[in-house]
């Protein structure tokens, strides 16, 4: 192939950090006007490769060629290239409303003045590509993280771009946002524009992709034409082995188990309207909906983080009362949040502190906190879900994000729950963790633990749980169990729609 045929080209890549190498020597080439899938585990280097090509971070060595011409990164050459990125962890500001995060840096003037009217138009018009309706004026802080998402979709498309970088864009979204997405992909592959498409959702990747670039410990294992290969054959590069089915056989737990949780017509606002549900000791209850349903707002409700307007809520046969996290810890409620940067960990502790946050009491003899016993309990967990991590006290923020989620549940679990609230457990999760994950809620389901798993992902929900409740609007729409735990059917009560 002719060499401008390429728009960009990297050869020899390389980085370390403090001596460990992430990126080895990574040579590859990406078509114009194409979708390039880049894969591999928690910590292969897929996003550190990316900041090196968008400029955020050095790498150590490595030339660059965007449209045959030498291309030295930094944030300003790759915008005024057209190198767009939108990354793992959102870079919003959360105080300012929807328009003005789009248009910071890039705002619209008209004879040196701000044009508010016009941003405001071109922002609405952007939502409304995106088919979600959201309005320019809403403050960030008040989205849900799938709102965010689109947010950060919209801003990349306002910018002129020629390379749209998207580091995990549907870790979160449902699946008529993520065919939105793929809508609107496909109609810039149209327009000339390629893009970089990072997910850990292989089936995704194989639906939108042209070809796929499988990472591995920092090295480059192919680049093919996505033809060639299926998902099982991706998930056994990434990995380096045969890999097996991910869920672990499904368990019903008897009729007569011990009722652990009995919420009874719990309603919040508008956002969760007269709920009823059990929960029995070891059971797995899946909780579906469309994005806005109020899943998030049910499971902050239980935990204390908003308060209900009516209904009883019981734990083990005794009414409670969920004023605040600490009173739902108390209680043996966990919860693990759906967005790590809101309320799941502190990105300047290490894996230490961070684990011992809510048991801290636990950790403590004489009113000093026993560092010895932290730092062990740490390693535990780093070995149990294989927290990869140069250090166990290094800062969570210099973990890849698959690295953050995994410590985001050891931290949870540290608190001993009776019952735990998973919400998007797996969000950026590597397909062979994901497998370790699944069979951890298994595990503890089986010790007598009752667990809710909120997931966008139905995959996810089909293969993991006996039994399913959708919402839809804030309401219960109705449970599946059995075989009519299926796509249609969860999309049916979600939607309202046949
Ligand atoms: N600033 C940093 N300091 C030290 N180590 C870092 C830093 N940034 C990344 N790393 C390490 O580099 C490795 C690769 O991280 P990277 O974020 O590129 O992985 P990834 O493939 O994007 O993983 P994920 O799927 O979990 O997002 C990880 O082991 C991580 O701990
Ligand atoms: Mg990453």
């Amino acid at each position: 192939m002719e060499q401008n045929s390429f728009l960009l080209q990297i050869s020899g890549l390389s980085k370390s950090y403090s001596g460990v190498t992430v990126l080895k020597d990574v040579s590859l080439c990406f078509g114009k006007a194409s979708i390039h899938g880049l894969i591999g585990e928690n910590g292969a280097g897929k996003s550190t490769l990316i900041k090196c090509l968008n400029g955020i971070t050095r790498p150590d060595r490595g030339t660059f060629l965007f449209d045959g011409q030498p291309y030295h990164p930094s944030v300003r050459r790759a915008l005024s290239l057209g190198i767009v990125t939108i990354p793992q962890e959102f870079n919003l500001a959360s105080s300012l409303s929807i328009r003005d995060n789009i248009f910071l840096g890039c705002e619209l003037r008209r004879a040196g003045f701000l044009d508010h009217g016009a941003m405001r138009r071109r922002c609405n018009e952007l939502l409304e590509s995106l088919q979600c309706d959201l309005c320019a004026d809403t403050e960030v802080s008040s989205l849900s993280i799938a709102q965010k998402q689109l947010v950060e979709i919209a801003r990349a498309l306002n910018r002129d771009c020629r390379l749209l970088i998207m580091d995990e864009p549907t870790t979160v979204l449902n699946p008529p946002e993520v065919n939105n997405l793929f809508r609107i992909m496909r109609g810039m592959r149209e327009r000339g524009i390629s893009m970089i498409y990072v997910s850990h959702k292989l089936g995704e990747v194989k639906e939108i992709c042209d070809n796929v670039t499988v990472l591995r410990d920092g090295e480059l294992i192919c680049q093919t034409p996505i033809s060639e290969v299926d998902v099982k054959e991706m998930a056994n590069r990434m990995v380096g082995r045969e890999l097996k089915g991910i869920f672990p056989e499904k368990r019903k737990v008897s009729a007569d188990a011990e009722i652990l949780l009995d919420v009874d017509q719990l309603s919040q606002s508008d956002r969760v309207k007269d709920v009823s549900f059990t929960l029995r000791k070891g059971e797995i209850l899946g909780l579906a909906g469309l994005g806005g349903a109020g899943r998030t707002e049910l499971a902050e409700t239980l935990y204390g983080v908003r308060r209900k307007k009516s209904g009883r809520i019981f734990v083990a046969g005794k009414e409670v009362r969920l004023n605040s996290p600490s009173q739902a810890v108390r209680c043996g409620i966990a919860y693990l949040s759906e967005d790590r940067q809101k309320s799941g960990i502190i990105q300047d502790f290490g894996l230490d502190m961070n684990i011992s946050l809510i048991s801290l009491l636990k950790y403590c003899r004489c009113g000093f906190i026993n560092k010895s016993v932290e730092l062990k309990q740490a390693g535990m967990y780093r070995e149990r879900f294989r927290i990869k991590s140069p250090s166990l006290t290094s800062p969570i923020r210099e973990l890849s994000g698959g690295n953050q989620q995994k410590g985001a549940i050891a931290k949870s679990l540290d608190a001993e729950p009776r019952i735990f609230i998973f919400d998007e457990p797996t969000r950026g999760i590597d397909i062979q963790s994901r497998g370790e994950i699944y069979q951890f809620i298994h595990s503890l389901a089986s010790e007598g633990m009752a667990c809710i798993v909120i997931s966008s992902d139905l995959e996810e929900l089909i293969g993991l749980c006996p039994k399913v409740a959708v919402m839809r609007e804030g309401s219960f729409a109705g449970f599946l169990e059995d075989e009519h735990i299926n796509e249609k059917e969860i999309m049916y009560l979600a939607t309202g729609v046949k």
